[in-house]
């Protein structure tokens, strides 16, 4: 079977099936192919909240795939690689939250949806890159725990001087690769681009570039301006989706380091196992951590919008 002829089966089944394919912008242009949505983690969350579907595969990591089963705890839904998990997912568990939290007991807890299911249990708020700002802005709150990645917490907290955000270690091993020294060869060697970067990024990063935004923030951005040549600061899967989407525009990579292990294992084999039932991995998770952790993500989706 060719790339085509699986795409068409892909296709075929999903809707004989009823399957919706989700997709993280930082999958394969022959994955987004047979998707039937492509977008960031909130843009994910918010089609996941509202499918009509009975089944949902994930293409993405895992706790993207855990958020569309918390969502819509009733339907299906599968990871279309077992193996994709994201390290910063990793970095922070529940005990160490309720830690944070007797140390810190005026503190809201907010935390990025990249984390466990578990952690999402005992936090006041779960948010995503292109929902950050505009949801701790509606927050009551003044002060906030802000976990666990510090570069995407600075950078909110630089817009919002009103709050009161305490950051920790933490953050994406992919965007910590790109370094202010990026920034300035990339000026050099592209005088006449603008750069975008994604808040996961080092502030030093981020304060030099033209545009911060989330995956599709960055691809809205590039895709509306008038300029013809952008530097890209995320995964490098978006500099291939917007050269693909603009030929008449030219993108660069900040940096060919940038670049997610973990998102680029799904294959278009994976999706078409998945759907045909060859190999699947079904997100079941208990009942007590879905309810918990649905609280603070229903928050999320309720105050993006
Ligand atoms: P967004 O797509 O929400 O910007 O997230 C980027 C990311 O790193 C996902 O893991
Ligand atoms: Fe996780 Fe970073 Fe990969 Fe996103 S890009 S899945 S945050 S490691």
């Amino acid at each position: 079977m060719n790339t085509k002829e699986m795409q068409d089966e892909i296709k075929r089944i999903k809707k004989e099936k009823d399957m919706l394919i989700l997709a993280h912008a930082y999958q394969s242009q022959d994955i987004l192919e047979v998707a039937d949505y492509m977008g960031d983690s909130y843009g994910l969350s918010v089609q996941a909240s509202k499918t009509h579907h009975q089944n949902v595969v994930m293409c993405g990591v895992r706790f993207m795939a855990e958020t569309v089963k918390i969502l819509s705890p009733n339907k299906h839904v599968y990871l279309a690689n077992r193996y994709t998990g994201c390290p910063m997912a990793q970095q922070m568990t529940k005990e160490d939250v309720l830690m944070l939290k007797e140390k810190y007991p005026e503190y809201a807890v907010v935390a990025y949806i990249n984390t466990t299911s578990e952690l999402k249990t005992v936090v006041d708020m779960v948010v995503t890159s292109s929902s950050a700002v505009r949801i701790l802005k509606k927050m009551p709150q003044k002060d906030i725990l802000f976990i666990p990645d510090p570069n995407l917490g600075s950078w909110v907290a630089k817009q919002l001087p009103e709050k009161n955000i305490k950051t920790f270690q933490g953050g994406c091993p992919t965007h910590w690769r790109i370094s202010k020294k990026d920034v300035e060869r990339a000026r050099k060697e592209h005088p006449h681009a603008e750069i975008l970067v994604h808040p996961e990024c080092k502030p030093e990063v981020t304060a030099l570039a033209d545009y911060a935004g989330s995956t599709t923030g960055i691809m809205k951005y590039a895709k509306e301006s008038d300029k013809k040549e952008f530097v890209i600061g995320t995964e490098n899967s978006i500099v291939q989706h917007l050269q693909f989407d603009c030929p008449d525009k030219k993108f660069y990579c900040l940096s060919v380091e940038c670049v997610c292990h973990n998102m680029r294992q799904t294959t278009l084999v994976d999706v078409y196992n998945t759907i045909t039932g060859k190999e699947q991995e079904e997100i079941l998770l208990p009942e007590d951590i879905m309810q918990k952790a649905k609280i603070a993500i229903d928050r999320m989706v309720e105050a993006g919008k």
